[in-house]
């Protein structure tokens, strides 16, 4: 009903709104600033057990899918453990590789997914270790898979997964901290990460506070047919992300690519009319992006760039440049998720769009 919706016009931009509080909550008693790790007692695996992971096999679909890819690079870079994001669609019928030791997470915000759910019973069936991180409490999911993380991010009403897609970036990045704590990585570099997760909602907030400029520069890009995301590093994901977040709400075609990707085939379709929106962090491959800023310009593409606060070499490139606080590669994900969802939700609201309730569209797809 109205109320719950509070002054916000739509449930999805409440809930982009409540993102400082939902992340607080995802982290609230879950770092352990004494080990410079993450006490995640879910997952109901010693320490002895978890050293004995070989293998992290990821599975989800739609935004879970795109946070697992996100823990693709964290797993990697920080655990040291070869990683696999499956569509959790397909899981079953490619014959999974499972052996004693895989751990297998399927990701999902209701719990309730029918191909995530078929994917869990697989998994069970073949003897992997199950953990799964689920929003709803109780949900079939979080039911079968008996050990897991629950995200804390409150009901979810907007079709578009916002809160519960951090959320989930979130507790991957502490369950990866916790894994490089039990492995290699250094108390040192642990307790950067930790301090670095503990200034993700103030990250947020900074976003938030740039809404009204967001809104500007979306109202410039409501009439396209088309739009382009392209990303490097864990923001490779992150435009995926941005990429669904938009076509879901605002039924403009987009897709997310990864940025070296374009001269592979899509940067023939680009001209004035194909804008690209580029994240340009400054992050690892922040210079190669730029680069890929300039080939979208030489074609007269229109470029969004997200990038870090007073980057002036990328407002050389473009007057439409949304800032972003400066933060470290795995946490940059956050932050510009939020920039995205805010422009995708702007767009859509130009367009007069169901945003909450898109057409054709259900909160959790409980057929396969
Ligand atoms: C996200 O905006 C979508 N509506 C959709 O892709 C969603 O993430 C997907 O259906 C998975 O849902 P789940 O997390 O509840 O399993």
């Amino acid at each position: 009903g109205a109320a719950e919706k509070g002054n916000y016009p739509h449930f999805m931009l409440k809930e982009i709104f409540e993102q400082p509080e939902t992340v607080e909550n995802a982290i609230r008693g879950r770092l352990d600033h004494e080990m410079a790790s993450a006490i995640l007692s879910g997952i109901g695996l010693s320490p002895r057990e978890l050293l004995q992971i070989g293998h992290i096999v990821i599975a989800g679909c739609g935004s879970s899918m795109h946070a697992g890819l996100v823990g693709e690079y964290y797993f990697e870079d920080l655990a040291g453990i070869s990683t696999s994001v499956e569509q959790a669609a397909e899981f079953r019928y490619r014959n999974p590789i499972i052996e004693p030791n895989t751990l297998v997470i399927p990701i999902s915000q209701s719990g309730e997914t029918a191909d995530t759910i078929a994917a869990v019973r697989e998994a069970a069936a073949k003897g992997a270790i199950v953990t799964a991180l689920c929003n709803v409490v109780g949900s079939t999911i979080a039911r079968e898979a008996g050990r897991g993380i629950y995200l804390h991010a409150g009901p979810e009403i907007s079709v578009a997964s916002t809160k519960a897609f951090l959320s989930q970036v979130v507790v991957l990045l502490l369950f990866a901290l916790l894994l490089g704590r039990n492995r290699r990585l250094s108390r040192s570099r642990g307790a950067e990460l930790v301090a670095e997760i503990e200034q993700i909602p103030d990250l947020i907030r900074e976003v938030l506070e740039q809404a009204l400029e967001i809104k500007k520069i979306a109202s410039r890009y409501a009439h396209v047919d088309d739009f382009f995301f392209i990303g490097r590093g864990c923001l490779y994901p992150t435009a995926l992300e941005g990429a669904l977040k938009l076509k879901e709400i605002s039924y403009i075609h987009a897709e997310g690519y990864h940025a070296a990707e374009l001269k592979h085939g899509p940067i023939s379709l680009l001209d004035e009319k194909h804008p690209v929106m580029a994240l340009a962090n400054d992050i690892p491959g922040r210079d190669k992006i730029l680069g890929n800023i300039q080939e979208c310009r030489a074609r007269k593409a229109p470029v969004v760039a997200i990038a870090t606060r007073g980057d002036r070499a990328i407002r050389d490139l473009t007057q439409d440049v949304i800032e972003i606080p400066p933060c470290s590669r795995f946490v940059a994900p956050l932050p510009t998720a939020v920039a995205l969802q805010l422009f995708a939700y702007y767009i859509a609201a130009e367009r007069g769009c169901e945003i909450d309730q898109p057409r054709n569209l259900a909160k959790s797809v409980t057929v396969e």
